[in-house]
């Protein structure tokens, strides 16, 4: 059970390995991408003491010289001071234009290792190895890096796509329950942008995925989302239009972490969850999604154990927090919205009142 899925971009095209036991298999993975000499192991510490070793022992076997930088574990770590201690890292490493760096970790290393690829040098080449549900189908996909600064987050990045993914669903196990669904908001989100039928299978298998055990069915869902992202990114790279479908249920979902606090009271996932309620309502009344379809989508979240109202934070605040996002134009948020399941569209402004009325009815 091994899924490979292609980046097609074009010199920048890079292969996704999905399967269980890869984390063995990094170093190989790593020269047939043509990755060798020496490297910056970049981890956290939750991640280190559970998966380094062996990614350690295969990059060597590999030939590959490795040195290793150990970040403290959360979204703190995506910060200035964080990004300057492992640029030292780099240069006491000894790494040079040949060199790469690989991130191994969730969304938090991820994005942190491969900001700090994009950096170093004016760019070395990096390599993923998601052991998060969240980093496997969304982040360590399609190259967007960045840190936060304390005005807001992902506020500093640059668009550098990694040589290669490698996703080790085995690495699923050792993540909390609340991770593992926070991830699934993610998965269903790709049913609901991108694919009815995807959908539809989760919907019959969601009670499966409350555990991380049946590999096959895993390797098989992260595999589906990889290349539906893998889809988008290679039609938008950068986000000029139609890779900001990925954000359905964002706009609402990074204003609620925004005022809720990172990683606190909601996470990523979990957020994102409350937001795809939104935005499923707000199509309701812009697009004339059927009623009946945004119920769908509010259970089927719900049935994953994923948060589908947040009724206790103030709509101006969360209002406010959506003023300041990255996607907003000039103080208007603009959404993502779906016709139906599996069909939506980018850049709709709503209404003031419209936005407090689904947001009350929702709650
Ligand atoms: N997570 C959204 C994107 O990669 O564009």
């Amino acid at each position: 059970m091994l899924y490979d899925v292609h980046v097609e971009l074009a010199e920048r095209s890079y292969p996704i390995h999905i399967g269980e036991g890869l984390l063995d298999k990094v170093g190989q993975y790593a020269l047939s991408s043509g990755l060798s000499g020496s490297c910056l192991l970049i981890t956290d510490q939750h991640t280190q003491a559970l998966f380094t070793e062996r990614v350690t022992r295969s990059l060597k076997a590999a030939g590959v010289r490795v040195s290793i930088a150990v970040v403290p574990a959360g979204e703190s770590s995506k910060s200035i001071e964080q990004l300057s201690n492992l640029l030292s890292a780099c240069v006491k490493a000894g790494l040079d234009r040949n060199s790469f760096i690989v991130a191994l970790g969730g969304g938090v290393i991820g994005d942190l290792a491969g900001f700090t690829a994009a950096a170093y040098l004016r760019g070395i080449a990096f390599m993923q190895v998601p052991t998060s549900l969240l980093a496997m189908v969304d982040s360590s996909v399609g190259g967007k890096t960045g840190i936060n600064l304390p005005e807001g987050k992902n506020l500093v990045g640059a668009f550098h796509q990694p040589a290669l993914v490698v996703a080790d669903i085995s690495t699923l196990d050792s993540l909390p329950v609340r991770e593992l669904r926070a991830g699934l908001a993610e998965v269903v989100k790709y049913g609901i942008i991108y694919d009815r039928a995807f959908f539809e299978k989760i919907e019959a298998v969601r009670e499966a995925l409350a555990q991380p055990q049946d590999r096959a069915l895993w390797a098989e869902i992260v595999g589906r989302c990889c290349e539906i992202k893998a889809a988008v990114v290679s039609e938008d790279e950068r986000e000029s239009g139609l890779r900001a479908i990925l954000n359905y249920g964002h706009t609402l979902g990074h204003a609620i972490e925004n005022i809720a606090g990172y990683g606190g009271r909601y996470i990523h996932g979990e957020a994102i969850s409350i937001g795809m309620v939104f935005a499923s309502a707000l199509s309701v009344c812009q697009l004339g999604m059927e009623q009946q379809e945004a119920v769908r989508v509010g259970e089927l979240l719900a049935s994953l154990g994923l948060p589908v109202q947040a009724a206790e934070l103030d709509w101006q605040a969360l209002r406010r927090a959506m003023a300041v996002d990255k996607k907003t134009v000039s103080g208007v948020p603009r959404f993502v919205l779906a016709s139906s399941i599996g069909k939506v569209s980018i850049g709709h402004e709503v209404a003031e009142d419209q936005l407090e009325s689904v947001w009350s009815a929702i709650g």
